[in-house]
């Protein structure tokens, strides 16, 4: 491999943040589930990596004409491409030697952003690089919050069960509720995944209860949900299908839970379900690094 590496030290903020930024020719996969976080045009590569740098949540930036920033729930891999015109800064950890290496393999492409750690793994592919952070246990997704950083994680059945409000908390977590759309999009696609021949009927329990208050109330304005916790933000980011939620009671018992509703299409929705319904599974979700409670 002959790779061209620059290592941009920045060290007066490097003896702040103890972050450095390596940089080479390459691209940058996003992941499906978001954008960059900000697009900044016409500087320069070392102005991008300032702000990279003085990001708190950026772990790497794509830049030719404009700066673009990505934070970690965004980023599947990145690629050293020596004929790109593109250079990508990633951010790794200031711990180690301040001298400039030749190689990737001299580096040490770990990193951390708060509290949450992550590293640029080497695969087979010469100069591609994936990233993968290790706060959230593996097969737990993480994202970004309005108030920190999140894991989400759906279980699946292939039977019916009688939805369990308490279903998350073995796994040291809560019933999700959703606070943006990478994270709808992503139980989506996975719920896709899961049942390719969706109906509907393949509900996920997620979190909302009625307000105490409106029990057993079926007045239209009394639909009001509202999230059990504060992990996610308020207003709730919910897409309701028309005429939802319906506030029907059947056999004198009111919809008072909330399921996740998908259909092929993309369609899908939140409804609200009597809390003895049964579900095919649940979104769990709970709180990583540090949280503005
Ligand atoms: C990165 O460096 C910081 C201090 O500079 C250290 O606290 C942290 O543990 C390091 N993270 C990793 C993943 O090595
Ligand atoms: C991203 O989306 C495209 C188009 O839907 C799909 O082909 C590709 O497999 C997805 N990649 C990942 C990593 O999910
Ligand atoms: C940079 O941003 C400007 C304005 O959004 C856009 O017109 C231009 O195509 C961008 N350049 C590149 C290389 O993406
Ligand atoms: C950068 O790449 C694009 C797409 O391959 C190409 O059109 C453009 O000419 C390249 N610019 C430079 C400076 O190489
Ligand atoms: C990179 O640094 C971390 C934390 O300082 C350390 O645990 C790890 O062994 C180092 N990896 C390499 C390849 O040096
Ligand atoms: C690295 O990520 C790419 C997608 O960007 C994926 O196709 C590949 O399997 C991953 N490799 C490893 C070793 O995780
Ligand atoms: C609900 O789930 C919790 C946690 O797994 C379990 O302890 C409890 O027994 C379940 N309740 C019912 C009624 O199955
Ligand atoms: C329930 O709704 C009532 C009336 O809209 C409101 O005053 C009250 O604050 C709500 N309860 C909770 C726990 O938010
Ligand atoms: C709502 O009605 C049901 C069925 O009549 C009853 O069991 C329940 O206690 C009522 N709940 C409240 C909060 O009034
Ligand atoms: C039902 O809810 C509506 C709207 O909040 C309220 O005006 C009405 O008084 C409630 N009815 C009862 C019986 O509590
Ligand atoms: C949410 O935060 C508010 C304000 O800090 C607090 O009063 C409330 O008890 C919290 N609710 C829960 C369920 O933790």
């Amino acid at each position: 491999m002959n790779l061209k590496l620059l290592l941009i030290l920045f060290n007066m903020l490097n003896l702040i943040l103890g972050d450095k930024i390596a940089t080479f020719p390459g691209t940058l996969l996003a992941s499906n589930y978001s954008t960059q976080f900000s697009h900044i045009i016409g500087i320069s590569v070392e102005e991008c990596a300032l702000k990279c740098l003085s990001n708190i949540d950026c772990v790497a930036f794509l830049i030719a004409e404009n700066c673009s920033i990505y934070t970690f729930d965004q980023l599947i891999s990145v690629q050293n491409v020596v004929s790109a015109n593109e250079t990508v800064g990633i951010k790794i950890n200031g711990s180690d030697s301040e001298t400039c290496p030749s190689s990737f393999s001299s580096l040490n492409l770990t990193g951390s952003v708060r509290e949450l750690s992550y590293e640029f793994i080497t695969t087979n592919t010469p100069g591609l690089f994936n990233f993968s952070q290790s706060s959230c246990p593996n097969d737990w997704k993480l994202f970004r919050r309005v108030r920190g950083y999140y894991c989400i994680k759906p279980y699946f059945f292939d039977r019916y069960l009688i939805y369990n409000k308490s279903f998350c908390n073995p796994y040291s977590s809560y019933l999700s509720g959703f606070d943006n759309q990478n994270e709808v999009d992503y139980i989506y696609t996975e719920m896709i995944n899961e049942f390719p021949d969706i109906t509907g009927a393949e509900s996920l329990a997620i979190d909302g209860n009625r307000n105490i208050s409106c029990y057993n109330n079926t007045t239209i304005s009394c639909n009001d949900f509202e999230w059990t916790n504060n992990y996610s933000s308020y207003p709730t980011f919910i897409n309701w299908n028309t005429g939802q939620p319906s506030g029907e009671t059947r056999e004198g018992i009111q919809e008072n839970c909330l399921a996740f509703r998908a259909f092929l299409g993309p369609i899908y929705y939140a409804n609200d379900i009597i809390c003895s319904d049964k579900v095919r599974g649940y979104v769990c979700g709970k709180p990583v690094g540090d949280w503005d409670e």
